[in-house]
């Protein structure tokens, strides 16, 4: 199968790539193509069955969009797996924590001046889901693993949360468990095009005053956390 392994920044797709200072996760990936198009690079690499397109968008919905629509409708990609680290808010939810989002939301996605809900534009919905199979397989993996991994919902903006009232205002409106900035636009893209996704995030930070701090000191492990468990995944996928 062709699968595309996407984050949204470098650090978040590194250990696969052996430029990380820790010890590589996929060795396989030392011998890769990478192609750049459309201001971003891919990688071209085998994994055991499996065909890989791996690469990271930049941050934000515009920059992920942009890179989901190229691996599927470019690179042919077949299934989508997302990894990266996320802003924790549900208070179960400590840094290095797991989360596979089962939901997707848009939090600034605001036209309620039409009376619409907060998340929602005619002919789309305010939840997207990630694929029921890839979730299973993930359970799997987790318990092999006894990795405590927590199913949860997801929202994404344009915006680094940083501040409790808004991070409270997040969780309250969606329901909220961790907040990042692109996976729903990763989600309705595999959607539209009918390509079995996956999103998983790392916890780097608690999405409030100490975000900033947090991320910057838990960015790199959380990565390796969340790109390891993506690893597991790719092992079990026929
Ligand atoms: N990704 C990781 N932490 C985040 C936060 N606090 N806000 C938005 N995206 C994030």
């Amino acid at each position: 199968m062709r699968i595309a392994i996407m984050g949204a920044m470098l650090e978040e797709v590194e250990p696969f790539l052996e430029l990380s200072e820790h010890e590589p996760l996929l060795k396989y990936f030392k011998k890769h193509n990478d192609i750049e198009y459309g201001g971003n690079v891919y990688h071209e690499a085998k994994y055991k069955n499996h065909e890989i397109i791996l690469g990271y968008s930049k941050i934000g919905k515009v920059n992920a969009t942009l890179t989901a629509a190229t691996m599927i409708e470019k690179f042919g990609a077949e299934m989508l797996l997302f990894t990266g680290v996320a802003g924790g808010v549900n208070p179960k939810l400590k840094i290095g924590d797991l989360i596979a989002a089962t939901q997707l939301c848009q939090h600034d996605l605001d036209i309620t001046a039409f009376g619409h809900p907060h998340g929602y534009v005619p002919e789309g919905a305010v939840y997207v889901k990630p694929s029921a199979n890839l979730l299973h397989l993930a359970k799997e993996v987790a318990d092999e693993k006894d990795i405590d991994l927590i199913g949860g919902i997801i929202a994404t903006g344009d915006q680094f949360v940083a501040d409790k009232s808004r991070k409270d205002w997040i969780k309250n409106t969606f329901e909220a468990d961790a907040i990042e900035m692109e996976g729903a636009a990763v989600a309705v893209v595999c959607e539209a095009f009918n390509i079995p996704f996956f999103i998983m995030r790392s916890i780097s930070d608690t999405a409030d005053e100490g975000a900033v701090e947090d991320f910057d000191e838990f960015l790199k492990h959380s990565s390796q956390r969340s790109s390891s468990f993506i690893v597991s995944m790719l092992d079990k996928i026929k």
